[in-house]
């Protein structure tokens, strides 16, 4: 709840009403600790790495796709393709995760405004050779981040990859963005290059050896997702906790569901036969006082025997998917989850597409 309702801080422009109150939200939990959480949780689960040929610009698309609901007015965010193969053998989520650092970096060293590129293009491995001696024969695809802002001095630039090192006010940096960037580039056997002058800006190059397309011309499931992760439906969400209730809400209704909520099984009965007609899926927490998420489908099921229900699930629960699924859910998301993931997991499971687990989950 505190990711989402910090990833939600960063989906709104600094004069939506809404801030204040997820900022209050945020302060009132320790957003420090959960950031790190989140970092290391991402970053501590290598076996969850499921590398796959992706290309390097659809991704860069798809996270400026988001960067344009989220960041500053004043900020101008620019993307520059070149070249048409730039596939690399890569962990989408670890390298969507890259690239948002980087791009928040770049917004946080632009605060009064500036322009974020993203370049994709490749270089030959041997002109490489100079500045990382370790770099093969092979071509490198790489990606560059820049930003028109503050820029670093030598002994910041010296200290950047370092865990916890961060120059900005306490709460606002935890300083592990960088440090996960530079381990995940590392998995990926990447380089990283960075170019800083104070008072004119910063560009970081992360290179990539270079594989082929994948076979068919058909973009991996979650590329193809890009652009259609909202809709129009109407969802009622069930959860105890309010701040979660809130957020999933204020999530959802930014991606153009309509949204109902009931704060327990009794109160979701209660919505669901007054707005039968409309709702096209439940989405209900799994563990609540007196009516359990499992009971509440259950009740709900014999209502209406066709309605879809996926279970939000606590990283803790210890339940695989499968065991939940096997009991009759359309789907299982894990809580935390990042916004893409759930609204792409609501998207197939509104659409009757299976909606894959990671392995690592299932055991
Ligand atoms: N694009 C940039 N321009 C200027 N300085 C930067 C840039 N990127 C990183 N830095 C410097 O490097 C430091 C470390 O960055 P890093 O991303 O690791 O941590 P952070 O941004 O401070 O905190 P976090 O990313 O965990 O929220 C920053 O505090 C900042 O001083
Ligand atoms: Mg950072």
């Amino acid at each position: 709840m505190i990711m989402n309702a910090t990833e939600l801080l960063r989906l709104h422009a600094e004069d939506h009403p809404y801030l204040s109150r997820y900022a209050e939200m945020i302060a009132s939990a320790t957003e420090r600790g959960a950031e790190i959480t989140r970092q290391i949780l991402l970053f501590a689960r290598p076996d969850s790495a499921q590398l796959r040929p992706l290309s390097l610009s659809q991704l860069a698309a798809e996270v400026c796709q988001l960067l344009r609901h989220s960041f500053p007015k004043n900020i101008t965010i620019e993307t520059v393709w070149e070249g048409d193969n730039d596939f690399i053998l890569a962990d989408w989520s670890h390298l969507h995760q890259v690239l948002l650092n980087l791009a928040l970096n770049a917004r946080d060293a632009m605060p009064d405004g500036g322009t974020l590129t993203i370049r994709v293009d490749r270089e030959r491995g041997e002109n490489l050779r100079t500045r990382f001696p370790e770099s093969g024969p092979e071509e490198y695809v790489a990606v560059h981040v820049s930003d028109t802002g503050v820029g670093m001095d030598e002994a910041t630039r010296a200290h950047i990859f370092d865990p916890f090192f961060s120059t900005k006010e306490r709460g606002k940096g935890t300083g592990l963005g960088l440090a996960i960037v530079y381990g995940i580039v590392q998995n990926h056997r990447g380089f990283i290059d960075v170019q800083s002058t104070p008072g004119q800006g910063t560009t970081v190059t992360l290179y990539f050896p270079a594989t082929s397309p994948p076979a068919r011309s058909v973009p991996p499931p979650e590329e193809a997702e890009q652009g259609r992760s909202g809709g129009t439906e109407t969802i009622l969400v069930v959860e105890d906790e309010e701040a979660i209730r809130e957020t999933l809400q204020e999530i959802l209704s930014s991606a153009g569901y309509t949204v109902l909520t009931a704060a327990n099984g009794m109160e979701a009965l209660d919505q669901y036969q007054r707005h039968q007609q409309d709702i096209a899926l439940v989405i209900t927490d799994l563990h609540m006082p007196s009516m359990g998420g499992k009971e509440l489908m259950k009740r709900l099921q014999e209502i209406q025997p066709t309605l879809k229900v996926m279970f939000a699930t606590g990283s803790l629960d210890h339940c695989s998917p499968s065991a939940v699924l096997e009991d009759g859910a359309n789907a299982v998301i894990t809580k935390p989850f990042r916004i893409q993931e759930l609204l792409t997991t609501i998207r197939k499971t509104l659409e009757d597409r299976p909606v894959s687990y990671l392995e690592g989950e299932e055991a």
